[in-house]
């Protein structure tokens, strides 16, 4: 039995959510064509990152999920940025992300990327 997952339109995203938290600057990447409900077609970071040079850039990926955490982030960035320095990341559950600042907080000074 193949369970569908529930799909619903947010007013804000998880994921602008839990960027809004990181505190850095944030850029909405728009998809040309609608963004498909298709769990298996979307590819928008990959089509994103193709277009960029991030030669010597140091990259922390975070993504939100409802089941594969990172998933295959890290490799995936691994292998599309082959110059670049892929550190640690965060994986936020999309239900979580309202409730995400402890965790990224945590991460940002794990990492270093907030001193206090
Ligand atoms: C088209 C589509 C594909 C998705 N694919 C996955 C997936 O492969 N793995 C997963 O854990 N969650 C998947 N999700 C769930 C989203 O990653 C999760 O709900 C996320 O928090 C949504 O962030 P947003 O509100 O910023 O779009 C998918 C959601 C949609 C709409």
């Amino acid at each position: 039995m193949r369970l569908e997952p529930v799909v619903c339109d947010l007013d804000v995203g998880n994921t602008e959510i839990v960027a809004n938290m990181i505190g850095a600057d944030v850029y909405r990447i728009e998809a040309a064509d609608p963004y498909p409900h298709d769990y298996e077609q979307p590819m928008i970071m990959r089509t994103f990152i193709d277009g960029l040079d991030l030669s010597g850039k140091i990259i922390h990926p975070f993504v939100t999920y409802a089941v594969s955490g990172m998933g295959n982030t890290v490799d995936d960035y691994t292998r599309a940025c082959p110059d670049s320095s892929i550190k640690e990341g965060l994986a936020v559950q999309g239900e979580q992300a309202q409730g995400a600042e402890t965790a990224v907080r945590d991460w940002l000074q794990r990492t270093r990327m907030l001193s206090a």
